[in-house]
This record gives C-alpha cells, sequence and structure tokens, in this order.
C-alpha cells in the first residue's frame, strides 16, 4: 500500500475561480479577456490538467518555458499563448513564429533579433513596461529606442503594452505606477491593447482590466491579499493535501517531540504522526502551531517538520487515532492559512508540492 498522501485538484474550482476572474472585470467596458497564468506547471497543479479544464473558457495561457508552450500546441490547444519572460535567444523565435507564441519583449537586443531573424509571420509581441517593480522590462529613457524599432522592424505584428504591479495587493497600491505607465504610453496609438492586472489587481481595482488580464493565484484559490481571505471573493480551494496519521504517541510534561526538541509538552499529551513532511513539499519552517486539520477538526502541529512526517496535537481529540484522515491545506483549512503560520504565501506552498506526491482528480 502506498504512504496515504495524496494532493487532490478540484479541476471544477479552477473553472469556477478562472470565472470569478473574468467576471471580476466583466463590467468595466469592453469585457477584459484573460490569461490563465499556468506559469510553474500551473502553480503546481499540473500544467495539461489545469490546461485541460479551463479549455473551453480560457481566452489563453500564460507561461514561461518554451517547451511547456509547444506540448500545450502539441496537445491541440489553440489558444493564444504568452511567454512571460519572453525568448531567451534567437533560435527560439522560429518556434515562436511556427507555434503562434506571444514573447514578451523586455530588452532592445530582442527587438533586433526579431528584425534580424527574417520571420515568415510577424510576430506579436508584448511590451514590458518598467514602471516600479524593477525585474523586467523598459524604463521610460529607453522608449525612445524602442519607438525607433518599432518603426523601422516590420517583423512585428500586434504591439500590446503590458506592466507588472508590484503592490497591488499592499498599501502602496497602483496610483503610482499607474501613473508612470501613462506617461510611458502618451503617444501610442489608443487602438494599442494593453494588459495590467495580476489577481490582486483585478479583485481590488477591476478599472486596470483593460484588453487582457493576468490571473494567477486566483485561479488556483489563493488569496493575494494578507487581510482578505480567499472564500471573500468566493474563490475555492483547487489542491487539497490529504495524508493520514500514522502513528500515535501519548507523552508527559517535559517530553519534547521531533527534531531538536524545539516542542516541550508542559502537560500530558497525545502526539498524532503524520504522513508528510518537507520531501513532500511540507514547509519546514512551519513552527508548532501551524494549523492542521485531523478528522475534519482543526488542531495544531507540533515541533519540526521532518523528511517524511510531521507531528501534531490530538490532545483535545480523542476520537482521532492511527488512520485519521489529516488535510495539511485546501478544503476546510485554507492554504493561505497554513502558509501565513510559516511565514510564506500560498504560491510557495503549492509550487513545492513534491513529485513523490500523487495526485488524483476530482
Ligand atoms: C507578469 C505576470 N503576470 C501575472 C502574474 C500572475 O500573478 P498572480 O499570481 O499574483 O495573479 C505573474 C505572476 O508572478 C506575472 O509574473
Amino acid at each position: 500500500m502506498p504512504r496515504p498522501i495524496q494532493a487532490c485538484i478540484d479541476l471544477a474550482a479552477l473553472r469556477h475561480n478562472y470565472l470569478i476572474a473574468k467576471s471580476s472585470v466583466a463590467g468595466q467596458g469592453q469585457p477584459a479577456r484573460a490569461w490563465a497564468v499556468v506559469k510553474a506547471d500551473a502553480y503546481g497543479h499540473g500544467l495539461m490538467r489545469a490546461a485541460t479544464a479551463l479549455a473551453d473558457v480560457a481566452d489563453g495561457y500564460a507561461l514561461l518555458d518554451l517547451e511547456a508552450a509547444v506540448a500545450l500546441r502539441d496537445a491541440g490547444f489553440r489558444q493564444p499563448i504568452l511567454l512571460l519572460e519572453g525568448f531567451f535567444e534567437p533560435a527560439d523565435l522560429g518556434a515562436c513564429a511556427e507555434y503562434g507564441l506571444i514573447p514578451c519583449i523586455h530588452r532592445i537586443e530582442q527587438l533586433h533579433m526579431i528584425r534580424a531573424a527574417a520571420l515568415p509571420v510577424r510576430l506579436p509581441i508584448y511590451l514590458k513596461l518598467n514602471t516600479g517593480m524593477n525585474r523586467l522590462g523598459f524604463t521610460p529613457d529607453q522608449m525612445p529606442d524602442v519607438r525607433h524599432e518599432l518603426a523601422v522592424s516590420s517583423a512585428l505584428g500586434t504591439v500590446t503594452l503590458m506592466t507588472h504591479f508590484a503592490e497591488a495587493d499592499g498599501g502602496r497600491g497602483i496610483a503610482w505606477q499607474l501613473e508612470r505607465f501613462e506617461a510611458m504610453r502618451e503617444g501610442w496609438s489608443a487602438a494599442c491593447p494593453v494588459s495590467l492586472a495580476n489577481s490582486a489587481a483585478i479583485l481590488r481595482y477591476p478599472q486596470t482590466a483593460h484588453d487582457w488580464v493576468r490571473p494567477g493565484i486566483m485561479l488556483y484559490g489563493g488569496s493575494p491579499f494578507a487581510d482578505a481571505d480567499a472564500a471573500s471573493f468566493d474563490l475555492k480551494p483547487v489542491m487539497t493535501l490529504h495524508s493520514r496519521i500514522l502513528a500515535v504517541q501519548e507523552i508527559v510534561a517535559g517530553e519534547r517531540v521531533g527534531y531538536g526538541g524545539t516542542f516541550e509538552a508542559q502537560q500530558p499529551m497525545r502526539v498524532g504522526v503524520v504522513a508528510c513532511g518537507y520531501a513532500d513539499g511540507y514547509p519546514r519552517h512551519a513552527p508548532s502551531g501551524t494549523p492542521i486539520l485531523v478528522a475534519g477538526q482543526r488542531t495544531q502541529t507540533l515541533g519540526r517538520v521532518s523528511m517524511d512526517m510531521l507531528a501534531c496535537d490530538l490532545s483535545t481529540l480523542p476520537e482521532a487515532g492511527v488512520d485519521s484522515p489529516v488535510v495539511l491545506w485546501g478544503e476546510g483549512l485554507p492554504a493561505d492559512e497554513v502558509a501565513a503560520a510559516a511565514g510564506t504565501i500560498s504560491y510557495e506552498l503549492f509550487c513545492a508540492l513534491a513529485r513523490r506526491v500523487p495526485v488524483v482528480e476530482v
């Protein structure tokens, strides 16, 4: 019998969440189209699985790897595909043209490469503007060169202007970046499509929707906000990580639990040992007190997370014992809550799900 750990992926929830993204921006004039952001193996949920589940609703897919994009095309997906980090070398451009992929362009050399490539089709691009994230994209002083290159190049198809918000989920918001974006956009044709919004902006600033939005974490039922949970936006968890109790220890006051003995019992306790550890993707840095569900009841972890196991408190759950079902995160226990207890975000929990964990679709 395999270890009892299993990740369940709720495909109906994924579709539901995508439609929430669409409806969140539906009231903003011409409804925006939505790239389903499926990078990082669909945030750990499985690229092909997620793409298939969304196939008849998704306006397009956004991801990073050329190889993954080509795999989608080979599997028959015909929607537009956006390469969020663009292309990496001229040799990638043939595939972009052949498979109809749209690269994000963030360095002037990439525009030169497209012009030099003599592609059989005009290549549509997303032009990434750096409005304050300072990760990828053109700065205002680079724009004259960009505009010159666009004027002299006949190799390009539709040019979409994009930027990425650094603090749509936080107190500083988006106004400061929007201001910079509008200044950089001045003089561009109004017909030039625009794509700005990630999940946080879709939910909090739907007026930024424009032509295309780029929902990521919200598709998977995670909240982009530390101060608002996913359920408050009617988002449903997609990944639920299940396991079982595989042993129970009765300990007396003064006994410690796990490596390093970081948790010490102050009174007699029942300790459940769960078949899940950091080699399954559970965060090793989750401290004692991280929430966990045992037999549907909320309790907390105890001591350090080991490679294959972690401990939890069964003292208040006398009916729980060996074989009791455990939910590490997902249905009944938001991944955001577990992530917050562990000092991280649900994005990281989902992406870290280990390959050794069997996945079932529900
Ligand atoms: C360019 C870009 N757009 C959209 C997203 C989706 O962001 P989120 O998962 O916060 O919705 C990301 C994710 O990092 C991104 O890099």
